[in-house]
């Protein structure tokens, strides 16, 4: 039986047509996208899941009051479609311990920058840029990390470097770090924990 994977996103979903991408091309091949998951129920990445024909769900954060309300609909959505791992793509939700300790070594994201520089709570989207560019960086990239109960603390799965050019602009080093580093290094990653999980699935068989 394949991995079943979810999908979490919150935005324009670059990441997950990057895993979809990968999954037609065979480099996903231990797993299978089962289901694409918005906090935001206008996240284009909606649409790019129904475009290639996986199911999804929008659990609205702001539709609850606790993070606990929220996690209890999402849970309901991952047993339903027996969701074996979870890929944060750009999801915007600081998930609970409780939730990160039940899905242990299973939940994997990715992140803009070189763990552990410009990373945790504060960081993300163009900031992340911004603080490395502030910083004088000259090389940064992206980041594949378990998730734990610690933002972006959770053990290195992968890393790829990008140079910072002269003239860069917090918004054109996003670009080339989404292109030359999460887009590649998101879906191996994946592969990868698909493979593992996979392999241990069998093991309990
Ligand atoms: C990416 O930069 C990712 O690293 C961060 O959020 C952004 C999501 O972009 N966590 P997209 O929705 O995948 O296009």
């Amino acid at each position: 039986m394949l991995t079943k994977i979810a999908v979490f996103v919150s935005g324009g979903g670059t990441n997950l047509q990057a895993l979809i991408d990968a999954q037609r091309d065979g480099i996903i091949k231990n797993g299978e996208i089962a289901l694409v998951l918005s906090s935001n129920p206008d996240a284009y990445a909606l649409t790019r899941a129904v475009n290639a024909g996986i199911d999804t769900a929008v659990v609205s954060r702001k539709a609850y009051k606790d993070i606990a309300e929220f996690e209890k609909k999402v849970c309901e959505r991952l047993e339903e479609y027996e969701i074996d791992m979870i890929v944060l793509a750009g999801f915007m939700t600081i998930l609970s311990e409780n939730f990160v300790k039940k899905y242990d070594k299973r939940i994997i994201n990715v992140h803009p920058s070189l763990i552990p520089a410009f990373c945790g709570k504060d960081y993300y989207g163009l900031r992340v840029h911004e603080a490395a560019l502030g910083r004088g960086v000259k090389v940064t990239g992206a980041t594949v990390h378990y998730v734990n109960e610690i933002a972006d603390g959770g053990e290195i799965i992968m890393q790829k470097t990008v140079k910072v050019l002269k003239d860069e602009t917090p918004e054109s080093l996003q670009a080339r770090v989404m292109k030359n580093a999460e887009w590649v290094i998101l879906p191996r990653s994946c592969e990868l924990v698909a493979k593992e999980i996979r392999k241990s699935k069998k093991g309990d068989k």
